[in-house]
């Protein structure tokens, strides 16, 4: 399902979320691992404030687990306690409750000191749309609780499930959108399919994945397409290469430049020529970072 985010619904998405937040003792931000800044709401740090945070970098089956090992030690640098996971398969799920324990540490000790009873950790996911957040709810919670599809802000009624010893989470995730402003930004969160509707323009789409893997994997690239093109040649030879030899052609023998178009953006999305990581963490510090 596409969302259309506007002001007032944006507003309100943050307002629900911010009192969703009250309920809980740690938030877990969940990110796309391939993009582990692009996918962040742009105003999350005003949302969660002085919250404690688990980073979830979700779908690593798809993306660089060296670059991801950069960004946990960012994430940690900044106080927040990462982890990596794949929901879909159920990977790494034991390590959210390790660290969301880490996370509350001080909190409950104060908790203790003052006499107070032990209890379950309460937790929340946020993120932004189509980044996993059903999907770990569910491996979570080993059943089908949480449906697949969007509703901006967080849903009426809602349940904790119960997750591990220490655990309690709640079974609506907080919904809040993507960053709009900035074109990269934009074709990133196209190429990885948190925006499936074209904001941005899918010719361009398909040229940003074919520059960053002529970049990163010239390679792989060649040999997943079965062609030898320069590394320098204009894209539209590279287009015309592949293709050619995936018989994507139109009458008169012509490439099916369209075809070709989405055949790069659905086989880069799903990981079927390599594992990337686009938000290279040495270009996002150099980029955004003060
Ligand atoms: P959301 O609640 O945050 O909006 O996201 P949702 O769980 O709906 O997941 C969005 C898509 O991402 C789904 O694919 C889901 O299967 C996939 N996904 C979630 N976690 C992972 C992961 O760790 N690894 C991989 N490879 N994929 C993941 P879909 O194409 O929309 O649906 P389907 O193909 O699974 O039916």
């Amino acid at each position: 399902m596409v969302i259309q985010w506007y002001p007032g619904h944006m507003a309100k998405a943050k307002r629900q979320v911010t009192e969703q937040l009250k309920k809980v003792d740690v938030v877990f931000e969940l990110v796309d691992a391939r993009i582990p800044y692009s996918s962040r709401n742009p105003m999350i740090d005003e949302v969660i404030q002085q919250k404690p945070r688990v980073i979830i970098l979700n779908k690593k089956d798809m993306a660089n687990l060296k670059e991801l090992e950069k960004w946990q030690s960012y994430f940690s640098a900044q106080g927040n306690f990462p982890v990596t996971v794949d929901a879909k398969h159920g990977k790494g799920l034991k390590q959210v409750e390790q660290a969301a324990i880490q996370a509350t540490e001080d909190k409950f000790a104060k908790e203790r000191e003052k006499g107070l009873k032990p209890r379950a950790i309460r937790a929340m996911i946020v993120g932004i749309p189509n980044v996993g957040k059903s999907t770990l709810i569910n491996k979570l919670a080993n059943r089908a609780i949480a449906k697949t599809g969007n509703t901006p802000g967080v849903t009426k009624q809602q349940q904790w499930i119960k997750i591990g010893k220490s655990l309690q989470l709640l079974d609506t995730p907080g919904i809040l959108w993507p960053k709009f402003e900035d074109q990269l930004v934009g074709k990133k969160l196209s190429i990885t399919g948190a925006i499936k509707d074209s904001i941005v323009h899918l010719d361009e789409v398909a040229i940003y994945g074919l520059e960053f893997l002529k970049q990163h994997d010239y390679e792989g690239l060649k040999k997943h397409y079965n062609i030898e093109v320069a590394i320098d040649a204009e894209n539209l030879e590279w287009f015309d290469a592949i293709g050619r030899r995936r018989g994507l052609l139109q009458r008169g023998n012509e490439v099916d430049y369209e075809a070709v178009i989405e055949l790069i953006i659905n086989e880069i999305r799903n990981a079927k020529i390599g594992t990337y990581t686009f938000d290279v963490f040495k270009e996002i510090e150099r980029d955004y970072f003060e």
